[in-house]
Order: structure tokens, then C-alpha cells, then sequence
């Protein structure tokens, strides 16, 4: 019931035309609609030139970031509706990367998700755990803070509309995943919170992606898990053909 979804994070990688050159490969890869929903997320100053490559492809328009105020004086900052105006559909949002190196917080990322929903952008919300934290047995209670933070005074037809991604972080760039069964056992844990803290039947429907160190070779032992509904990738992102082959293991 739940529609996969495979998001690749550029991250700081690709000039325009580098950019261009990648997603035209990717659209030409992943041409047949196979019931998956795959977004692909350049950097700022590609974002337009992707568009017009994706415009009419299955593949959809994904930013790394944004601010939260309509516009104003923010030099330097990105709104939700800028980037609806060129094509995006989707915001990664809270990414530990933007937690660890620029100060993102709970509040900032819960005030990021308001203004995304309210420009009809899908955010996927990050949340997961260092190693100490996850070492010193604080990983449930860690995400659990962070999920409270993100989601909190939204409504629950707002909380079905975004989807959530565990990225441990001792997983990103680091070749080192998550095992399925530790993927799944956070992500169920994930469901739960979501549950207590908005709705039931919300929680069911959302969507909980992995990510970190997903690549082509153990992506489909990762999203056979029953409780892993897609993946955000980085690295593995930046070649067509393994992120094709990784969108293709999700397929249902
Ligand atoms: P990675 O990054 O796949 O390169 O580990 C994942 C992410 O940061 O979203």
C-alpha cells in the first residue's frame, strides 16, 4: 500500500552541465514506469537545468534544503517557493549533514516541513543517530527526539503527505550500512513513534526510507524488508546505472 520511493541526494556534487548530462543518463534508465517513484536532488544551481530534463520523464524533481520564510531578507536562502517555481516536488529536510556542519535543529527542520507542505513540496524528513549515540544505546531515544521535533503541530493529513528517512550516520559515506534487520527494527520503532505521536493509521501509511551506504549490490536485501518502504541515496546516486539498479530493487 505503501508506493516506494528512491531519492538520490547530489549533495555538493555536479556543476549545471555535469548535472545534465547524469539525469539525462537516468532518464533514459529508468524510462518504464515500474510502480516506484524516483526523485533526484542536484544542487541549488542545477536545479533548473534538471528540471527541463525530467519535464515529462518519471522521474521527479527533488531539492537538498530550503528556509522557511516566504521571502525576505535571507541572503544566501532558498524558499519553497522558489523551488516550486522551478519544477521541484520534493526537499530533503533536516539531512545530518546540514545538522552536524550548519547548526540544523529539531525547530529548524520542523519550521522547514511547514513551509514545504505549504508550497505542496514533499518534504523527506532525515532523522538518525550517531555511533556514540548508537553505542551508548541512545539510538531509539535519539530518533524518537527527532521525530517530536520534526513533527511537531502537524496535522496528520500533513504527516501522510511526507516521508521519512533513517539515516543512521555512522552509515552515510562511510560504506558501512545499517543491517536489514537493524534498518528494519528502527524503522518499526519509527512507525510506532509516528503513531503515538500523530495517528495510527497515519503511521501505516507514511513512508520510512533508508539511507546510508546504499548501494546497488545490498539494496534489495535492504527494501525486501517489509518495514522499508524506499531509499535515500548518496553516493551511489551520482552513476546512472547503480542508481538505476537500486530503484529497480524496489519494485514491489
Ligand atoms: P551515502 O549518503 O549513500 O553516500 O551514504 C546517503 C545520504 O547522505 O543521504
Amino acid at each position: 500500500m505503501r508506493t516506494p520511493l528512491i531519492a538520490g541526494n547530489w549533495k555538493m556534487y555536479k556543476t549545471s552541465s555535469e548535472a545534465i548530462v547524469l539525469a539525462k543518463a537516468i532518464v533514459k534508465t529508468l524510462s518504464t514506469p515500474d510502480g516506484t517513484q524516483v526523485v533526484i536532488c542536484p544542487p541549488f544551481t542545477a536545479l533548473a537545468a534538471v528540471g527541463q530534463v525530467v519535464v515529462g520523464s518519471r522521474i521527479s524533481l527533488g531539492a537538498q534544503d530550503l528556509h522557511w520564510a516566504k521571502e525576505g531578507a535571507y541572503t544566501g536562502e532558498v524558499s519553497a517557493e522558489m523551488l516550486r517555481d522551478i519544477g521541484c516536488r520534493y526537499v530533503i529536510i533536516g539531512h545530518s549533514e546540514r545538522r552536524q556542519y550548519f547548526g540544523e535543529t529539531d525547530e529548524g527542520v520542523n519550521k522547514k516541513c511547514r513551509a514545504a507542505l505549504a508550497s505542496d513540496l514533499t518534504p523527506i524528513v532525515c532523522v538518525g543517530e550517531t555511533l556514540a549515540e548508537r553505542e551508548a544505546g541512545r539510538a531509539y531515544g535519539i530518533v524518537e527526539t527527532q521525530l517530536k521535533g520534526a513533527l511537531s503541530g502537524l496535522l496528520p493529513e500533513q504527516v501522510q503527505r511526507l516521508a521519512l528517512a533513517y539515516e543512521p550516520v555512522w552509515a552515510i559515506g562511510t560504506g558501512r550500512t545499517a543491517t536489514p534487520s537493524q534498518a528494519d527494527e528502527m524503522h518499526a520503532h519509527i512507525r510506532k513513534t509516528v503513531a503515538m505521536l500523530v495517528d495510527a493509521e497515519i503511521a501505516r501509511s507514511v513512508r520510512i526510507l533508508y539511507g546510508g551506504s546504499v548501494k546497488s549490490d545490498n539494496a534489495k536485501e535492504l527494501l525486501e524488508r517489509s518495514e522499508i518502504d524506499g531509499a535515500l541515496v548518496g553516493g551511489a546516486s551520482l552513476q546512472a546505472d547503480s542508481f538505476a539498479a537500486i530503484a529497480a530493487a524496489a519494485k514491489r
